[in-house]
């Protein structure tokens, strides 16, 4: 798929068939996730990729209601973000890498022609907090979002997203 076209195309899909993804698949999409720019370069984030069905409806509860798409995913990566990593001058850009690897992951996705929509998990401190003790996670690793996957059982228009007035030229 074309690239601009991969971008402007892309929307969330919350409804899944039982079409699994292959490992393959999910390698092209944590590569993407990964190659994304990152503060000095840190690359301060880590993925858990859950297929069991058990796991993802615990998943669900923990990020709250609306993550409700992934009792039905075909899997679930949890994306989260390592303090250890993190640039030390400013430790709180880890939140920006960690949403540039879910941009990326869901564009990665949506070329391969499966559908996903991102669940955001921080800043919402009870999310946070289930998602770190389902999965027993050490205190430099913290949850940022749920990318839900899935091959598509529905089909959102193609909705047009640009707006004249959120552009400024050379003044405010
Ligand atoms: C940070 C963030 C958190 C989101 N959380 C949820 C969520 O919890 N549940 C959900 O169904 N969609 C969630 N979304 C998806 C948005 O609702 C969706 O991207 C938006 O409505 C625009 O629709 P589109 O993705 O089809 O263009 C989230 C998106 C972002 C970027």
């Amino acid at each position: 798929m074309e690239a601009l076209e991969n971008i402007l195309n892309r929307r969330s899909i919350r409804r899944y068939t039982d079409q699994p993804i292959t490992d393959e698949d999910l390698h092209k999409i944590l590569e993407a996730a990964m190659s994304g720019p990152s503060c000095v370069n840190a690359r301060d984030y880590s993925f858990i990729v859950v297929r069991d069905e058990e796991t993802l409806l615990k998943m669900a509860e923990a990020n709250g209601r609306p993550a409700q798409p992934l009792k039905k995913a075909a899997a679930g990566i949890l994306v989260l973000g390592d303090l250890d990593r993190a640039f030390k001058g400013a430790p709180d850009y880890w939140i920006i890498d960690g949403a540039i690897a879910c941009e990326n992951l869901i564009l990665a996705a949506n070329a391969l022609g499966i559908g996903s929509v991102w669940l955001g998990t921080y800043p919402q401190e009870n999310r946070v907090e289930n998602l770190k003790k389902l999965f027993d996670l050490p205190d430099n690793i913290i949850p940022h979002s749920i990318i839900a996957l899935g091959y598509p059982d529905e089909q959102p228009t193609r909705k047009g997203f640009y707006e004249e007035d959120r552009v400024h030229f050379e003044k405010w």
